[in-house]
């Protein structure tokens, strides 16, 4: 299994999550986005060239207000580079065997590079009510305000990981 960013002529019809909009998605908007219109990439894990999941990221902002306490100390008022994850999802096919997961720690990986390359604060991600306890267990917590949330329904909750616990997840060198 290979978790790479996804290619124009990669076969997304049979990715199946059981989610209809995430499966739209997958299969008609990620490849027009990210090659077409610039607005995020996906990345896939892929066995065998069988898509079994995809993550899909774009750079983003977040206002401090919305922020934790706690993560909101010493920070400026201006708004703060995030990276945010649009959508998750692993093949109902594939799942409970840690996909989800991996696929997480690579976002976290890329946020990591984010950071070291063009500022990056953290992760937002738009959980879907059903998923939050999937991202609380890594140290996820909702957030109050975040700009230009999807009209999805239910309506997701955007949900914030600090840099500093995405550091300590990943280890010190963020591998
Ligand atoms: C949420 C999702 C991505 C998890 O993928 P997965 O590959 O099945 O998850 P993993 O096997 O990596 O699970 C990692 C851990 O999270 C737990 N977990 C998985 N889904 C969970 C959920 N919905 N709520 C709480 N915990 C969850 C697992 O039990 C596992 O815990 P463990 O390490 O103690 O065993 C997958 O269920 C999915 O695609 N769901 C439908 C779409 C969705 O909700 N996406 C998220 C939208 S923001």
């Amino acid at each position: 299994m290979e978790i790479r960013a996804l290619r124009e002529e990669d076969d997304r019809s049979r990715f199946h999550s059981g989610d209809p909009d995430l499966d739209r998605f997958f299969q008609r908007f990620a490849g027009q986005n990210q090659f077409k219109h610039y607005l995020g990439v996906t990345y896939v894990a892929v066995s065998e060239g069988a898509m079994l999941g995809f993550a899909t990221v774009a750079p983003g902002h977040i206002e401090i207000d919305g922020l934790p306490a706690s993560a909101r100390k010493k920070l400026p008022r201006y708004p703060l580079p995030v990276l945010r994850l649009a959508r998750l999802a692993v093949d109902q096919t594939a799942r409970g065997r840690g996909l989800g997961r991996q696929l997480l720690r690579f976002v976290f990986r890329l946020a990591f590079l984010m950071a070291s390359d063009y500022g990056c604060v953290g992760v937002v991600v738009d959980a879907k009510p059903d998923a939050m306890d999937f991202y609380r267990q890594y140290g996820f917590a909702s957030i109050d305000v975040v700009k230009g949330q999807s009209d999805a329904r239910p309506a997701p909750i955007p949900m914030f990981l600090d840099l500093r616990s995405i550091r300590e997840a990943l280890g010190a060198r963020g591998g």
